[in-house]
């Protein structure tokens, strides 16, 4: 039997929230057309259609009555003041606004434009401008990296106002050969003032995002919201198997030293590894072969992994195990074998406040199937991964038909976009009336 929602304590006329919901549709539209790539959705850090969506998200942050800027890591922050002179600090609300190769339209992008639908529900007109009645700020911010589609390496944007920005990544390059600090000096930003990005704990109430659940848990359980318990922990490497390139009609089987049988043995057992232990995850995505021609046997892979589950602990147990079968498995074949880690993230806990005040927020919005919305630990990575290291963060997520993302059919629907809305706006009304 379906719960009763609790009662709402935004004062926001139903069809304020789906006009809301209809403009966040409308500008996912408008966003998707900024792309590198025509007839497909592509936009990268430090990119011209970055420059170009942070100057539209600016423009509809200060509509809203923001002030805007842009900070030294090329994030776009907007920020509302509280009717209170008092120093409450700042809640964040965001997401990112890069995306995937052939991306969907909805991944990041639909949380940084709930957010602002949140401020124009909460915000009030006072003498001294657009305020918010809450005893904090409220900041927006699309994050600029979260994907690491460019330079390899995700959360570039979010780490930099976590203040862990690494030195080490400024020789990270992309595709062309560019590396990271000249990137960001052809974007206009100053590589010796990445610090500046970085945000003081202090200055913190927490962080608070909506997005699509890339999965399919909730289309399944026919729920339009849930809680986020936890973002995935998460390790990515760069693998090289190395063995002999020879005459593919001449050279006899039991002389052959086969790279790609190697390593396509190797992907074979990150799949039998990672299903055999809980919530492990594990991905090839990039396989390439050299020289890569017909006639002549592959004397060298490369190819990336991606291994996500819920605990570091057992994500690094399959690692170990899986390195062992490689070992086994090249040594077999007469191969060597290596591999470099380009990506490490501890699992990120939601914080226990900001989990129920999300409860809280969904159940005020909504009558659920249940007495409790779902809570869904996040196999997706997320800017709140980084942005943990210094604040208090909490995930709502939203039904995302068939769970198919980073691909352009990713989809939601404008019905779950307003639900999405309501209750993050609840849940930012309910964080304000909590004592602090
Ligand atoms: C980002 O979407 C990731 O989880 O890779
Ligand atoms: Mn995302
Ligand atoms: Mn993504």
């Amino acid at each position: 039997m379906a719960a009763s929602p609790l009662a709402p304590l935004l004062k926001a006329p139903p069809d304020a929230i789906a006009a809301a919901a209809r403009r966040v549709m409308a500008r996912c539209d408008e966003l998707a057309r900024v792309s590198a790539a025509p007839g497909r959705i592509e936009r990268v850090y430090l990119s011209p259609e970055h420059a170009r969506v942070n100057r539209l998200a600016a423009e509809w942050m200060r509509e809203l009555g923001m002030t805007t800027w842009q900070d030294a890591a090329g994030n776009q922050v907007g920020r509302i003041e509280p009717v209170t002179a008092a120093d409450g600090g700042a809640l964040m609300l965001g997401s990112h606004l890069d995306t995937v190769l052939d991306a969907g339209r909805y991944d990041g992008i639909a949380g940084v434009l709930i957010a602002l639908e949140v401020v124009r529900l909460l915000r009030v007109q006072t003498d001294a401008g657009w305020r918010v009645p809450l005893p904090f700020a409220i900041e927006v911010i699309a994050f600029s990296d979260e994907e690491g589609t460019r330079f390899g390496k995700a959360l570039l944007g979010s780490s930099a106002a976590a203040g862990t920005w690494n030195d080490a990544w400024w020789t990270l390059t992309d595709a062309h050969g560019v590396s990271l600090r000249q990137a960001f000096l052809e974007f206009g930003l100053d590589p010796s003032r990445v610090g500046e990005a970085a945000r003081r704990p202090e200055e913190l109430v927490g962080y608070l995002e909506a997005h699509i659940e890339q999965g399919p848990e909730l289309d399944r359980s026919a729920e339009p919201l849930a809680v986020v318990s936890s973002i995935a922990s998460a390790r990515r490497f760069q693998l090289v198997v190395e063995g002999e390139a020879r005459h593919a009609g001449g050279t006899p089987y039991d002389m052959r030293r086969d790279a790609l049988l190697g390593a396509s043995e190797a992907a074979l057992a990150v799949e039998r590894v990672c299903a055999g232990e809980h919530h492990i995850i594990g991905t090839v995505g990039q396989f390439d072969a050299f020289p890569g021609a017909v006639n002549i046997i592959p004397g060298e892979v490369r190819f990336s992994l991606d291994l996500r589950g819920e605990y570091d602990g057992s994500r690094d147990r399959v690692w170990d195990e899986l390195s062992r079968d490689l070992d086994a498995i090249m040594g077999r074949r007469g191969l060597r074998w290596s591999a470099r880690e380009v990506h490490s993230a501890p699992a990120v806990f939601c914080a226990p406040l900001l989990q129920d005040v999300i409860r809280v927020g969904i159940r005020s919005t909504l009558p659920v199937r249940s007495d409790e919305p779902p809570v869904i630990f996040s196999r997706a990575g997320h800017d709140g991964m980084a942005l943990g290291a210094i604040t208090d963060v909490g995930m709502l997520f939203l039904r995302n038909p068939d769970g198919i993302s980073h691909h352009p059919d990713e989809a939601v629907s404008a019905g779950d976009v307003a639900h999405g809305i309501r209750a993050l706006a609840e849940s930012v009304l309910h964080l304000a009336a909590e004592p602090r």
